[in-house]
């Protein structure tokens, strides 16, 4: 059985889609082992603690410096040794010292197109009204591996949404959210077993 480590910072609904896909085994053989949140208030912990999934809370105010901070998550990862790292919401850069030992193990969502609606400050509902604000024919979601800077790895998979015209940033989300669902566990599975 291989496990997985989901991070996530908001409502959740990518890991509980990554949980059930689990269960199905649609992702074959794989299970969810650590939910790591730095939002105590996400909804993912409660979905976690429901479904008896071990949570870390990554509260950086807990620890003196980054350095410590650091060292906290790499314990717990290293703890767990998982096979893929799977950020599904999560609004944190993760820290260089990470990236650099899971190199090609940690894979991220984004709500839009990479580079154009990426990096800094584009995150969630920000994504889809620079979207609907460029007058764009398309957006998508687009999956890739995460490295030190905000949507910078190497794209693995974009799923192309067309724009309607009269969509707003809020229709625009929920369509994209949809189609998060569908497309994040089909990359998860052919990664882990390919
Ligand atoms: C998703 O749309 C995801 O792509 C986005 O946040 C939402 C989280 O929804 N992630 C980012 O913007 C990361 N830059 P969820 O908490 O319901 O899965």
């Amino acid at each position: 059985m291989k496990t997985i480590v989901v991070f996530a910072s908001g409502g959740g609904s990518n890991f509980q889609s990554i949980y059930r896909n689990t269960l199905s085994g649609n992702i074959e053989d794989t299970a969810i082992s650590l939910l790591i949140s730095n939002n105590p208030k996400s909804g993912s912990i409660l979905f976690a603690k429901e479904k008896n999934i071990d949570t870390f809370i990554l509260n950086a105010n807990r620890y003196p410096n980054n350095d410590e901070y650091n060292k906290a998550l790499i314990e717990k990862l290293n703890e767990v040794n998982p096979e893929l790292i799977v950020l599904a919401g999560y609004m944190k850069l993760i820290p260089s010292d990470i990236t650099s030992i899971y190199e090609k193990k940690i894979i991220n969502i984004h709500p839009g197109k990479l580079p154009d609606f990426g990096g800094k400050g584009f995150y969630g509902m920000n994504v889809h009204r620079a979207v609907i604000d460029r007058g764009v024919k398309n957006t998508a979601v687009t999956i890739h591996y995460v490295n030190e800077e905000y949507d910078k790895g190497m794209i693995i998979h974009e799923e192309k949404i067309t724009i309607k015209k009269d969509d707003t940033a809020e229709s625009l989300a929920k369509r994209v959210l949809s189609v998060e669902h569908e497309i994040y566990p089909k990359v998860i599975n052919k990664l882990l077993n390919n």
